[in-house]
């Protein structure tokens, strides 16, 4: 027998795998999340499970010490399986149910940590930060109900001249030039007799034609329905839209399946260039998409026919994954994507599952590293449509800002790291329940007091946590503005195995197999991370002649910085030193933009224009961003007039 079963615990669900099968891959089988940060090359130690029945065939690892080996602790990703086995995994190494930024708001989830990650985080409503713009309703698939007068031999125009005819006489569509395909045709004369002349044609803009993309008989005009999807790498939300009335029926999200393979881009991106791995990738966005549409059409009780199109928003990569085109050129020097805007596809062709023969978009990318989910949120934001100055920044693992007005906008982006998402840290965690986000430090005595998401038992600090933690640790003299601790009679402040830390939560009362803390490298990297985001933005500031000053309106999008401090985050010297009343959060600005897309033609020329204006700096070899990025290495910054209200 060449199978062999795994019983993964809290759990209790088994699985018969190949013998040979990691344990990694075996929970991602059975819909079972374990942390993979470096997407099983068995180099980041998240994936620590504990094999408490069997043994196992491993690689020898020095991310566990020989007593976690003494109690079975093994690496997930490098555990081959080929006997029964039982499998603890301990709640850190599993990833909760994050907090999805479904909207303008985020909220976390208050399911328990043992719940499948790929389950579908319910419904968050709309939130009130996004401008709400209005474009001209003219959905990416459009409905028109026609009562054809019958042919005479007086009137004696084919079926198809005749639905054009009707199309331009009665609604004064401009249709050409227009395309209908052959097994539409085919259908036609029969549909058209069977239902007394009368006759459903949905059409769609298809790369500067106008398909007529379905004839249904008889008026189902009402029922028409689009997706608005944001492919985070992290996260992918969907939003169920009515194309008719333009109201949004409800709100999805979900964790990127792709996680599995990596954490980030980069990760992603090489393992597509395995054997098989752009497939695979392919597979698990189109599956979270399918899911995610399937969900809501379920319980909106609309039928998978009646939605006609779909509009993605996504990073560069995450749009060359959805529609299965090789990345591996968006790495390699000078950088260049295989396309920047794609065309417009039937959603069949990458296997989303809508109306056989609906349509599927992507929002149009700037370069390789300034995507659609950018271009879609600055659309939202309005700063297009402007005179005033402003800046708007989505942070991630990379951060993108774009600054500029009605008349011109630069862009540009910088690699942050996996910090802010709780990688590379040693008490680092996504924004999950449990996770602490809040942190106050006495003065005195050194003893924090942290508030968690969920108010669940702690296992980790995420990003927003980070940028508190170190902000109070430098308001409380625990780092000085370098960063380095210094030590100190708190039995808080220790020396472990990589120098100095400071422990947040004793492990009594956490929910992880260790202290909570904070070393002197994870200050390190957060302190890199805060600086790139800085260098960057003071770069493109510089680069196109302004001041930090001039800036009037200050945009934060995307997951992390919707939770962003402000006051702390310019304590750390993060952002800008400017007034509150100048900071403006966008929510999930992806999504919001997708939307728009999804429902007006005309905000689509609008996001053409956005992504044809942007100019892109390419920071990765440019001097002043090195020796903005050095400066930016203090807490604040070596230049404390940039940093006036701090005084
Ligand atoms: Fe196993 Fe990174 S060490 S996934």
């Amino acid at each position: 027998m060449n199978k062999a079963n795994i019983t993964f615990f809290p759990d209790n669900k088994t699985i018969a795998v190949v013998k040979g099968t990691t344990i990694l891959e075996a929970a991602k089988e059975l819909g079972i999340y374990i942390q993979s940060v470096c997407g099983g090359d068995g180099v980041c130690g998240k994936c620590r499970v504990i094999v408490r029945k069997g043994t196992v065939q491993t690689e020898p690892t020095g991310l566990l010490n020989p007593e976690e080996k003494d109690e079975g602790f093994v690496l997930g990703c490098e555990a081959k399986v080929f006997e029964d086995i039982e499998v603890a995994i301990p709640p850190e190494s599993r990833a909760g149910i994050e907090s999805i930024l479904l909207d303008g708001k985020k909220t976390p989830a208050t399911s328990s940590s043992g719940l499948d990650i790929y389950s579908i985080v319910e419904t968050i409503q709309s939130g009130d930060l996004i401008e709400e713009k209005i474009f001209h309703h003219s959905p990416l698939a459009t409905k028109v109900f026609l009562k054809l007068p019958p042919p005479t031999l007086q009137d004696a125009l084919s079926d198809l001249e005749r639905i054009y005819r009707e199309l331009k006489r009665i609604h004064h569509y401009e249709l050409s030039p227009v395309q209908t395909g052959l097994a539409n045709i085919k259908k036609l004369g029969r549909l058209l007799r069977d239902h007394n002349w009368e006759v459903t044609v949905t059409f769609g803009k298809r790369n500067g034609t106008t398909e007529l993309i379905l004839f249904e008989g008889g008026n189902t005009s009402a029922k028409n329905y689009g997706v608005a999807v944001d492919i985070g790498t992290t996260t992918v939300v969907a939003h169920l839209v009515d194309l008719v009335n333009e109201q949004t029926l409800g709100t999805k999200g979900t964790f990127n399946k792709q996680i599995s393979h990596g954490d980030d881009v980069i990760t992603r991106i090489i393992f597509a260039s395995e054997k098989e791995g752009l497939a695979k990738l392919n597979l698990a966005v189109t599956e979270n998409i399918n899911n995610l549409i399937s969900s809501l059409a379920e319980e909106h009780h609309i039928k998978l026919e009646d939605i006609t199109a779909v509009m993605c928003a996504g990073n560069t990569t995450m749009t060359h994954l959805v529609l299965n085109i090789d990345p591996s050129y968006i790495r390699k020097e000078p950088y260049i994507p295989t396309a920047n805007e794609v065309p417009v596809i039937r959603a069949a062709e990458v296997g989303i599952k809508i109306h056989p023969r609906g349509l599927l978009a992507c929002a149009p990318a700037v370069s390789s590293y300034v995507g659609g989910d950018v271009t879609a949120g600055v659309l939202v934001s309005g700063m297009a449509e402007k005179d005033e100055l402003a800046l708007y920044i989505d942070m991630g693992t990379n951060g993108e800002m774009v600054l500029g007005n009605k008349d011109w906008l630069a862009c540009c982006a910088c690699s942050v790291g996996p910090a802010f998402e709780g990688s590379g840290i040693k008490s680092g965690t996504r924004a999950v329940q449990g996770a602490i986000q809040k942190i106050k430090i006495n003065k005195e005595t050194f003893e924090p007091v942290v508030e968690t998401i969920g108010h669940a038992k702690p296992r980790g600090i995420c990003g927003s946590g980070l940028v508190d933690l170190l902000a109070e640790m430098k308001r409380v003299g625990i780092i000085n503005r370098a960063g380095k601790m210094t030590e100190s009679p708190s039995p808080r402040i220790r020396t472990g195995e990589e120098g100095l830390e400071y422990v947040v939560v004793w492990k009594k009362d956490a929910e992880t197999k260790d202290d909570i803390m904070i070393t002197q490298s994870d200050i390190n990297h957060i302190i890199r991370s805060k600086a790139a985001i800085f260098a960057a933005t003071r770069t493109l500031l510089k680069k196109m002649g302004y001041r930090v000053e001039d800036v009037q309106k200050f945009y934060i999008a995307g997951g992390f910085g919707n939770f962003l401090d402000i006051p702390k985050s310019i304590e750390l010297g993060m952002i800008p030193d400017l007034p509150a009343e100048k900071f403006h959060y966008i929510g999930n600005g992806s999504v919001a933009g997708a939307r728009h897309l999804l429902l007006s033609y005309a905000a689509t020329h609008k996001v053409r224009e956005i992504a044809n204006k942007m100019t892109y700096m390419e920071l990765s070899d440019d001097n002043t961003f090195h020796e903005e990025f050095i400066s930016a290495l203090f807490l604040p910054h070596t230049d404390l007039t940039l940093f006036p209200s701090l005084k």
